[in-house]
């Protein structure tokens, strides 16, 4: 099992006023739960970067009428099929889908994909939330 250690931090005191006001904002229960958060985002950005296995989500709303559009991002899907773990397919209004899917595979790989799939013309939004498998984190 893995130790807890105590350590202390030297903070410029307009610096530490900084870091509560974002611990409030972000209702971290403590400094200590706000501190290892940041360093995992920071491992995790370090995975994307070093091209570890990694997990996320792509998000997409388009326009549901564009036929031409759904069986484009359908192709895309199945293109880097071994890159997806599952998919949602939200009808949001009469116009509009939401469609939110995880991913788990080479960052780069994941990259491509969204880019593919938010470039897409019809594409009303496109985003990419890097995420982690855990396996390396605490
Ligand atoms: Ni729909």
């Amino acid at each position: 099992m893995n130790k807890t250690v105590r350590f202390g931090v030297s903070l410029n005191e307009e610096l530490l006023n900084k870091f509560d006001n974002f611990i409030t904002e972000r209702a971290y229960p403590n400094r200590s739960e706000a501190i290892r958060d940041l360093i995992r985002e920071n491992l995790v950005k370090k995975e994307w970067a070093k091209g570890k296995e990694v997990a996320g989500a792509i998000t997409l709303v388009y326009d549901h009428h564009r036929r031409d559009l759904v069986n484009k991002l359908t192709d895309i899907q199945h293109d880097f099929h071994d890159l997806i773990v599952s998919s949602q397919h939200i009808h949001l209004d009469e116009d509009n889908c939401l469609e939110i899917i995880a991913v788990k595979g080479s960052p780069k790989k994941i990259e491509q994909l969204a880019h593919k799939m938010r470039s897409t013309k019809g594409v009303k939004h496109g985003s990419l939330t890097p995420a982690t498998t855990g396996k390396g984190l605490v």
